[in-house]
């Protein structure tokens, strides 16, 4: 049994922009199940007040001294199934409209990680590893080795560190250092840390973690190419010894079809001809298709930002759309292709249908109704949506990046294995090729289709191998 603690901006099922939230919710449970003792800490976000307050339960106050920030923090905690939260209040940081985004992210992260450190003295609980994720919680490591190095509670802490996108770096000013985390200029002068004429949260994570993980081994080579480095290849290189690459799982008992109460009706992969029809009727229904059980329904739900391949997807809209499909889109980014897709859906009615918001219920809908599944990544750390649509009998068309050449093996006609479709090279003819090629297997090659729903339902998307690989690292990192 370890004590792990997981350090996050966001998880499940309290807060949630994207598959961060699902990895912080599923692998605590995973390992919990285990036996290990887990705990995950999260900021107090307002969202999060509005619906959790009443089943929080007050631990206390303390006052944060970080560089020149000095400042209440109060801690929360409340239990889910074997996991205990923990939440840190901060009113001017936290309780805003959204999660990130905003001009002073980096001091409100930086007070996050501070007063992290503090509370774990406060409860008098140390954790054997601090598992941190991605740049908001980068810090961690060093700030527990430089502002607590009197106290061997905090040393004997272990970090590892997971990257969830090398995009995102949390990268400041210098000033910060003294400023919001109480550290000296050394840092930034060494060069641990500094990064163009600032610095930088995630590389720091990468410096000072014992243990680096990525969430899927092909990311975790591309990471170390200047293509697909993010500029933070050659610190990445210098750790390649440390850099674990596992591949997420999901949490397949929220994503169950046999289970789901978001369905019209449930099924699992012994009925899905039937489980699958009806809830392809029930979503045409619902957003105002046509009603067509016999035609091949395509669905994206994804951040519609450009790491997404969404402008490949926006280029094919009219040749896509003048096969016989339909097309369900769901998802918020950037407003050249929120543009595209109302487009899509003013001139395509009946046909096409785009659902501008984040909806989790509908998202579940879509992911039982559709038949086709679009996540043409032009990078991809792991994903999770290709393994929730494996799970709900939805194949997955996929570009080959990281994680998705991982999880998603493309049909072979000869052989008929497979589940899902693949492109390699990141251009929109390619992905309207393979979107025909799709076209032609459930149109015209029913035997094949039926055979690819089946294996990708019966894909093991679950945490059960990537845990144990988790397990083996922490026991590494402590020396066991
Ligand atoms: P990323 O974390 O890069 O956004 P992932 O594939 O890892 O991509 O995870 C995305 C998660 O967010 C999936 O669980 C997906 O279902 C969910 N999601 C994305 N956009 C929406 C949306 N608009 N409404 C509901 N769920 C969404
Ligand atoms: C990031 C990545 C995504 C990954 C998720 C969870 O948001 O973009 O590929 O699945 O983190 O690790």
């Amino acid at each position: 049994m370890t004590r792990i603690l997981f350090a996050a901006s966001e998880g499940l099922p309290f807060v949630k922009t994207g598959g961060l939230a699902d990895v912080v919710q599923s692998l605590p449970n995973a390992l919990a199940k285990r036996g290990h003792d887990v705990r995950v800490v999260l900021p107090l976000y307002e969202s999060v007040i509005q619906k959790y307050y009443p089943s929080l339960q007050r631990i206390g106050t303390v006052r944060v001294h970080s560089g020149w920030i000095d400042q209440p923090a109060t801690y929360y905690q409340t239990e889910v199934d074997g996991v205990i939260y923990y939440f840190i209040e901060h009113q001017h940081y936290f309780e805003r409209d959204g999660l990130y985004g905003y001009q002073d992210d980096g001091e409100r992260f930086a007070f996050f990680q501070r007063s992290l450190l503090d509370m774990l003295g406060y409860l008098d609980w140390f954790p054997e590893i601090l598992q941190a994720n991605d740049w908001q919680t980068g810090m961690l490591p060093l700030l527990c080795h430089v502002c607590f190095r009197e106290d061997w509670r905090y040393q004997q802490i272990r970090h590892v560190f997971t990257i969830h996108n090398l995009s995102f770096q949390g990268n400041f000013g210098v000033e910060m250092l003294p400023s919001c985390l109480g550290l000296p200029y050394y840092y930034f002068d060494n060069g641990s840390i500094r990064f163009d004429n600032g610095i930088s949260f995630l590389k720091a994570g990468i410096v000072y973690a014992d243990k680096i993980v990525t969430v899927s081994p092909t990311y975790s080579y591309e990471i170390l190419t200047q293509e697909g480095g993010a500029r933070m290849d050659g610190v990445l290189r210098y750790r390649r010894e440390d850099l674990w690459g596992i591949t997420n799982g999901i949490d397949t008992e929220i994503w169950n079809p046999a289970t789901d109460p978001s369905l019209v009706r449930r099924y699992d992969e012994h009925d899905w001809v039937r489980g699958k029809k009806v809830n392809k009727k029930a979503l045409q229904k619902e957003l105002g298709l046509k009603q067509d059980p016999a035609v091949c329904v395509i669905a994206m739900v994804s951040r519609l930002t450009r790491q997404k391949g969404v402008y490949l997807l926006t280029e094919k809209l009219n040749d896509i759309l003048s096969t016989a499909v339909q097309m369900v889109v769901l998802g918020t980014g950037e407003s050249d292709a929120e543009n595209a897709f109302r487009w899509m859906e003013n001139s395509h009615k009946g046909q096409a249908v785009y659902y501008c918001g984040y909806n989790e219920e509908l998202a579940h809908r879509i992911y039982a109704g559709a038949d086709l599944f679009l996540m043409p990544s032009l990078f991809e750390p792991c994903g999770i949506s290709q393994m929730i649509s494996q799970r709900y009998g939805t194949l997955p068309l996929v570009r080959e990046t990281g994680g998705l050449r991982d999880t998603v093996k493309p049909f072979n006609e000869f052989t008929g294995e497979g589940n899902g479709f693949s492109f390699t090279e990141a251009n929109s003819s390619d992905m309207m090729y393979t979107i025909r090629y799709a076209l032609r297997q459930y149109y015209d090659n029913r035997a094949g289709w039926t055979g690819l729903v089946q294996s990708a339902m019966e894909t093991d998307v679950s945490w059960e191998k990537s845990a144990l690989l988790y397990e083996e690292l922490y026991r590494m990192c402590l020396g066991q």
